[in-house]
């Protein structure tokens, strides 16, 4: 019955619009959500004013949203829904290297290129040496994962954020391929902590909160290889002063790497005899196999 309803029995009646469903699991999602949704609101005694100025939220999440500015993703992260997901899915503490949230701003069409390019695009910055091994649980190389990397510049921007700079280019991404030891590296800049983007509704959120919009440094992975789970990462600075006050809830001590500085006449680990200080990071990453 769908009649004279009231505010305690409309529930019910809404999640049994959901029981013609063919799929089982869209059916659960759906009576569930239905259920917490009107509890929520029955709760917090929502007002018509606040709903309206959600729904009004979310449309302005909606608008900003494009290719290469994902506030909705970004919305999830801020309030953990992205990190919650991850931890029910990812078992920490297992012998495979820990996942963490995707983040906004990972974007289709980044370039292939080969191990020990340098994928600066041209940004100017302390160079940064990266040298990963993926292996799998026993220790043995993966060879052939596909490894995607993506970071900010010396400033915490990244490429989608300096269209007019950068002319539309991507830069400080790339797609890489692991060799027959399981070995990828490349040359970049180092990225930098930085504020997630606040001039959008997600920002509201923040400020309203009068919480900080900072993500502590750090470098993002997504693995692919045949025969084992993907694994999407990052890797933290070790003495950053944000650690332990990630506005999205993505940092793990796990993850946590030394960027080792270096002076200038050092050689760097492609042989470079480098005239200005560099940076060079090294990380073994652990792909758990398949429905493992
Ligand atoms: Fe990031």
């Amino acid at each position: 019955m769908s009649i004279d309803l009231t505010e305690t029995s409309i529930t019910e009646a809404v999640q049994k619009t959901f029981d013609g469903a063919e799929d089982e699991r869209v059916k659960e999602l759906f009576v569930c959500l239905v259920q917490h949704v009107h509890d929520f609101a029955r709760e917090v005694r929502l007002t018509g004013d606040e709903w309206f100025k959600a729904v009004d939220f979310l449309t302005r999440v909606g608008e900003v949203t494009t290719p290469t500015r994902q506030e909705f993703v970004l919305l999830s992260d801020i309030l953990g829904v992205s990190v919650l997901v991850d931890l029910i899915n990812h078992e920490s503490g297992s012998s495979a290297t820990d996942s963490t949230l995707l983040g906004p701003f990972y974007v289709e069409g980044r370039p292939a290129v080969e191990n020990g390019a340098d994928i600066s695009g041209g940004v100017e910055g302390t160079p940064l040496f990266f040298r990963g091994t993926v292996v799998d649980t026993d220790g043995k190389p993966v060879a052939g994962a596909r490894v995607d990397t993506w970071h900010s510049d010396g400033d915490g921007f990244y490429d989608v954020q300096m269209p007019e700079k950068l002319h539309d280019r991507l830069a400080m991404r790339a797609l890489m391929t692991t060799d027959d030891e399981g070995r990828f590296w490349y040359r970049s800049i180092a990225p930098r902590y930085y504020p997630v983007p606040t001039d959008g509704p997600c920002g509201e959120i923040l400020r309203t909160a009068n919480r900080s919009a900072m993500r502590p440094e750090h470098l993002h992975f997504w693995l692919h290889a045949e025969g084992f789970e993907p694994l999407i990462t990052m890797l933290f600075r070790r003495d950053d002063p944000y650690l332990e006050h990630d506005a999205v809830f993505g940092a793990k001590r796990s993850l946590v790497v030394d960027f080792v500085h270096h002076e200038a006449g050092e050689t760097a680990p492609d042989g470079t005899r480098m005239d200005e200080p560099f940076q060079n990071v090294e990380w073994t990453f652990v792909l758990l196999p398949q429905g493992g």
